[in-house]
């Protein structure tokens, strides 16, 4: 099947600074899909692309197989929220909304009609002849995100829109945005460096670093099997294990303070002798005094003991390897810093990275 929106090999340099990196990338119709990763990492610049704000070096940006290239931003029929897209002062809020009908040639009353109804939909019936400087932080969002969905774009972005709220209200848009994406169907780009966010919103989602994709995958799938090192480190935390293949049929590593290391069933192609990195989350380590049967165990010396309230997170050495154990409140209580203890997993919770 095709997709909706299809990125091939979009490149973009300024001078002689590469932001984007051969980026490919294939949206289905409706799909809620994040853009995830450090600052600088050209997530906005493919935004920018994408809308026809800025030209990609090399490249194209179809939709529907045709490609974009030729057309104007007002063309694009994209709908857009900017971090610091602004609402037009001197507007009503319901006069902002108005506004992208009324550059359409939609008049008065129908216009004014649907953009009421946009208001609505965002939660802010009756809000329509307020000001933006009348309207909370929160409210002034849902305006934009109204004035940006009211023609019907048949692609909405969004860049950083929540950036500026408490948390709260970030969570509680989090959820109104997901609402309206849904209720509308829109294809959507969300585009956050918040890793919470991306996880809960997304149906799926692209890690960006210097420009390049390294993965794009559904929200659980990052998490569980992040594909690169980098991955592993920006989502979530990860303790990274160097090992050496020593029997593939048995999926049998060794690492030098470990030993040997038994791991979950990989795509990569080993052999005895290959190094590889193996990556454990925290929170699939057990912790305990005495070893469990029937998992792999080491002995751990116990170095920091961080308190979150509900979980803590216990810091230590396996010899000169350091691991970072998640453990539920009451668990903690039967370990002190430096003291020894034996951690454990099993091998599904060992995952191979790519190198
Ligand atoms: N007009 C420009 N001229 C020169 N360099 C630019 C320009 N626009 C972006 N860049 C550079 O391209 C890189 C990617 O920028 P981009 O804005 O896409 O990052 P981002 O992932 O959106 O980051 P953030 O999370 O901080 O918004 C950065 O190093 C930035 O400095
Ligand atoms: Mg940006």
């Amino acid at each position: 099947m095709q997709s909706y929106l299809q990125l091939n090999g979009v490149t973009k340099t300024f001078g002689d600074f590469t932001a984007l990196q051969k980026v490919d990338l294939a949206i289905d119709k409706g799909e809620f899909v994040t853009f995830l990763g450090p600052s600088g990492s050209g997530k906005t610049t493919t935004l920018m692309i994408i809308a026809g704000f800025e030209k990609a070096t090399c490249g194209d940006v179809l939709v529907e197989g045709r490609s974009l290239s030729g057309l104007a931003p007002h063309e694009r029929n994209i709908g857009i929220v900017f971090q610091n897209y602004a609402l037009f002062p001197h507007k009503t809020a319901l006069e902002n909304v108005y506004f992208p009908l009324q550059m359409r040639g939609v008049k008065h009353p129908v216009g004014l009609k649907n953009a009421a109804d946009m208001l609505e939909l965002v939660g802010l019936k009756g809000f329509g002849h307020r000001y933006p400087k009348e309207l909370s932080g929160g409210q002034q969002q849902r305006v934009a995100l109204a004035r940006a969905l009211v023609f019907e774009p048949s692609l909405l972005l969004l860049d950083e829109p929540l950036g500026a709220l408490d948390k709260n209200l970030r969570e509680q848009m989090q959820i109104e945005i997901k609402r309206i994406q849904r209720a509308l169907g829109v294809t959507t780009i969300f585009v956050t460096h918040d890793q919470t966010e991306a996880m809960s919103m997304s149906d799926r989602i692209v890690v960006f670093e210097k420009g390049s994709i390294q993965q794009v995958a559904t929200p659980l799938e990052v998490y569980h099997k992040p594909r690169t090192r980098f991955v592993a480190g920006f989502i979530g935390e990860s303790n990274i294990i160097e090992a050496t293949v020593v029997d593939p049929a048995a999926r049998k590593a060794t690492a030098e303070h470990i030993g040997e290391i038994e791991y979950a069933p990989s795509e990569f192609s080993l052999h005895k002798g290959t190094p590889v990195t193996l990556i454990i989350r925290p929170e699939h380590i057990r912790l305990s005094r005495d070893p469990k049967k029937g998992r792999h165990n080491a002995r751990m010396k116990v170095e920091t003991i961080v308190n979150y309230g509900d979980n803590a997170l216990v810091i230590g050495r396996v010899g000169e390897q350091s691991m970072r154990v998640r453990v539920l409140g009451a668990d903690v209580v039967i370990i002190k810093e430096g003291e020894d203890c034996h951690v454990s997993w099993t091998p599904d919770s060992v995952y191979m990275i790519a190198k």
